[in-house]
């Protein structure tokens, strides 16, 4: 008896005060050199409590962890990178399991069973950049309202959001967020983005909305967009007035019409400037160039034979009457600096 509570005791001792070596290689592992703390297998079912404090790279992988508790990792002040993946009953990542991460840069969530997105507004990093992954969350169904808000005091450079269970986007979604790119590619019931959901957000200036089920575009950011890829999105057949497109100089479509509509559209608006005749200003003014003279619009349907022969004709298409409402004549006969008029 006395053997057997001792031996217990020690067992106690042990976890206690070196838990992660004693775990094993099928559990976790806190590595000093490399200050990195693995946690990989199914014999992992509950968050370690004894992260060393200088840890700066936490990764989870394979575990039967289901909650993520409170201060999680909170005390992991020089945290740079957290990448959680395979862990298909994690069901919840409280708020503050990710909290005062002033150092964190780079976080991946994938493969999990998380219903809702986490709260990430106590995260508070200070990093100049970010780069967030949350893909093939299979049962994340809604982006609300200030969803990364508080997450970086910096730039988002990525924000992949991808195949995951997506169906709508909420207003003010992005609030408090500056985002480069922005991809939703793969979310395949994504129906809605909200007109408003990027109201109080920076960017993104590239959004990838492939494989999804949008049927309209969020007007509002358009604006300030360069890079549009919107393949396999067959419901997407209304683009509002062009005019709203005016940072684009890219755009992958799903309907050629889109794609020459584009076209058509750029390049007379490029040749607008007559110094771009200029042959010498590519080289002495190249910002000028980029700005002003540069054919903008390019993709992959620009050299299909429907560009052309433009207009062409609507019953060409496999799909709907595009081009007739697309290139509404409003379109090719205002002067460029008129008000955006709503073509649908
Ligand atoms: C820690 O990582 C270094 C570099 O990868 C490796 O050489 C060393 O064996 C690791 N130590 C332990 C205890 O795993
Ligand atoms: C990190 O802390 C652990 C103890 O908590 C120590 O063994 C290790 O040497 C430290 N690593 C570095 C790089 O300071
Ligand atoms: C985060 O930092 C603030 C101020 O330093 C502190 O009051 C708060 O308790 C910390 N939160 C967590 C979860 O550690
Ligand atoms: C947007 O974020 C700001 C802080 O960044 C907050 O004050 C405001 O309430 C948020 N707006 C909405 C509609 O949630
Ligand atoms: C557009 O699509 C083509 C063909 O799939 C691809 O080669 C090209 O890289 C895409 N462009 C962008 C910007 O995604
Ligand atoms: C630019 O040059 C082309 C021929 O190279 C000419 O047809 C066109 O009128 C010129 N445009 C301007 C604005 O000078
Ligand atoms: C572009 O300019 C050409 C010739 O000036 C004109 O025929 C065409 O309708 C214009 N297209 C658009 C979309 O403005």
């Amino acid at each position: 008896m006395v053997w057997a509570s001792m031996l217990r005791f020690m067992l106690y001792w042990l976890m206690m005060h070196a838990g992660d070596v004693f775990l094993g290689s099928d559990a976790c592992l806190a590595n000093g050199t490399t200050r990195s703390f693995l946690c990989v297998g199914n014999k992992v079912q509950l968050m370690p409590y004894q992260i060393p404090k200088n840890t700066t790279y936490v990764e989870i992988r394979l575990t039967q962890i289901i909650i993520f508790p409170r201060k999680a990792m909170s005390s992991l002040h020089d945290l740079k990178r957290i990448m959680v993946s395979e862990n298909g009953v994690l069901q919840r990542i409280e708020a503050y399991a990710f909290a005062n991460l002033t150092k964190l840069e780079e976080m991946t969530i994938s493969n999990t069973g998380l219903k809702v997105l986490p709260d990430f507004s106590k995260v508070q990093s200070t990093a100049f950049e970010f780069l967030f992954d949350l893909e093939d969350n299979m049962h994340i169904e809604l982006i609300p309202s200030n969803a990364f808000a508080g997450l970086t005091s910096g730039t988002i450079t990525e924000l992949r959001l991808t195949k995951n269970g997506i169906t709508d986007v909420d207003t003010n979604a992005f609030n408090g967020s500056r985002i480069e790119k922005l991809f939703l590619m793969g979310n395949q019931q994504l129906k809605r983005i909200h007109n408003y959901a990027f109201l109080g957000a920076e960017g993104p200036l590239v959004l990838d909305i492939s494989h999804t089920a949008i049927s309209s575009l969020p007007e509002n950011m358009l604006r300030r967009l360069k890079l549009l890829i919107a393949k396999s999105v067959y419901t997407l057949r209304w683009l509002p007035n062009l005019e709203v497109f005016a940072e684009l100089t890219q755009a992958n479509f799903t309907y050629p019409s889109h794609c020459c509509a584009f076209k058509n559209f750029k390049k007379n608006k490029s040749t607008k400037n007559h110094l771009c005749n200029d042959s010498t200003i590519r080289n002495q003014e190249p910002y000028f160039f980029e700005e002003h003279c540069k054919e903008v619009i390019e993709s992959l349907f620009f050299h299909s034979p429907h560009c052309l022969q433009f207009p062409f004709q609507p019953k060409q298409l496999s799909r709907g009457h595009l081009c007739s409402e697309v290139l509404h004549p409003s379109l090719t006969h205002k002067p460029m600096h008129t008000a955006p008029t709503n073509v649908r």
